[in-house]
């Protein structure tokens, strides 16, 4: 075990980790139990998705997650945890009202325990961004599938592909130049996630977005194969580990061995 094993996860760590090619480990997480399980097994980053309105409410979309049911999620989740980063989901419509509502959204996501907010898409959202920033709160950017979109985009589908590509790429730059500190790459070509990875300064942490990205995240459940219908990109980390601990262990290792995503696991251009 190296020594940085021990070092508590910060906003300028994730850049240290990128600059020195070395991958983060990020996975889900919404109650105190699994993210102390996620810590143990040397986790890097631990999300409070909004993917709880489905994973755990049931919903067929993230969109009815309110701002409160994130705030108790995170404050469970960071009661659990002391090395990982932690980054919570702003969720549906408390970051398109107004730069305001989006300071007291992400003050009560911060004050419930993230150390980081996560904010969806691009275009009007680079304002946003820039304002948290400015107001000493780390943002990471999350582009490609953005699911609070998924009726606009049809569905969840794969993004970027063909010439939509070059729109993303501008994205990530404009995320970046407006301050995020980590961005979220979902279910894009790995091709373009490698191209957005070199020239952004920023990590990138993919989901569906190939092996070249700075990390790697993936929803908990889909990590210990209760995904019934699991796109392409997860892999059932408990039939390997044998554990929960051990499935998180395994997902760990696969990550920054650059065993986990395999081509078979990643889309095309
Ligand atoms: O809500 C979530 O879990 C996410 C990840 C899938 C990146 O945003």
């Amino acid at each position: 075990m190296r020594q940085t094993d021990h070092v508590s996860v910060t906003v300028p760590y994730l850049r240290i980790m990128k600059a020195e090619g070395r991958k983060i480990a990020a996975l889900t997480a919404y109650d105190v139990s699994f993210a102390q399980a996620m810590d143990r097994a040397g986790i890097d980053v631990v999300l409070i998705g909004d993917s709880l309105g489905m994973v755990v409410q049931g919903h067929k979309t993230t969109l009815p997650v309110s701002l409160a049911d994130m705030a108790y999620h995170t404050a469970c989740v960071a009661r659990g945890l002391e090395r990982p980063l932690i980054i919570a989901d702003m969720p549906f419509l408390t970051f398109q009202g107004g730069l305001e509502d989006a300071l007291r959204a992400a003050g009560a996501l911060m004050q419930a325990g993230a150390h980081m907010v996560k904010l969806e898409g691009a275009g009007p959202v680079l304002e946003t961004v820039a304002y948290l920033h400015a107001r000493g709160i780390p943002v990471c950017g999350h582009i490609g599938l953005t699911p609070q979109s998924v009726n606009a985009f049809g569905g969840f589908k794969v993004q970027g592909r063909g010439e939509r590509g070059g729109e993303l790429r501008v994205q990530a730059h404009k995320l970046a130049e407006a301050g995020v500190d980590a961005l979220v790459l979902e279910a894009v070509p790995a091709m373009l996630a490698a191209e957005i990875t070199r020239h952004v300064p920023v990590p990138t942490i993919g989901i569906g977005a190939g092996r070249d990205c700075d990390g790697q995240v993936l929803v908990m459940h889909d990590v210990l194969g209760l995904n019934t219908r699991a796109p392409r990109f997860v892999r059932d980390f408990l039939a390997h580990g044998g554990s929960i601990e051990g499935a998180f262990r395994a997902y760990v290792e696969a990550v920054r061995g650059g065993a986990f995503p395999t081509e078979a696991e990643s889309y095309a251009s």
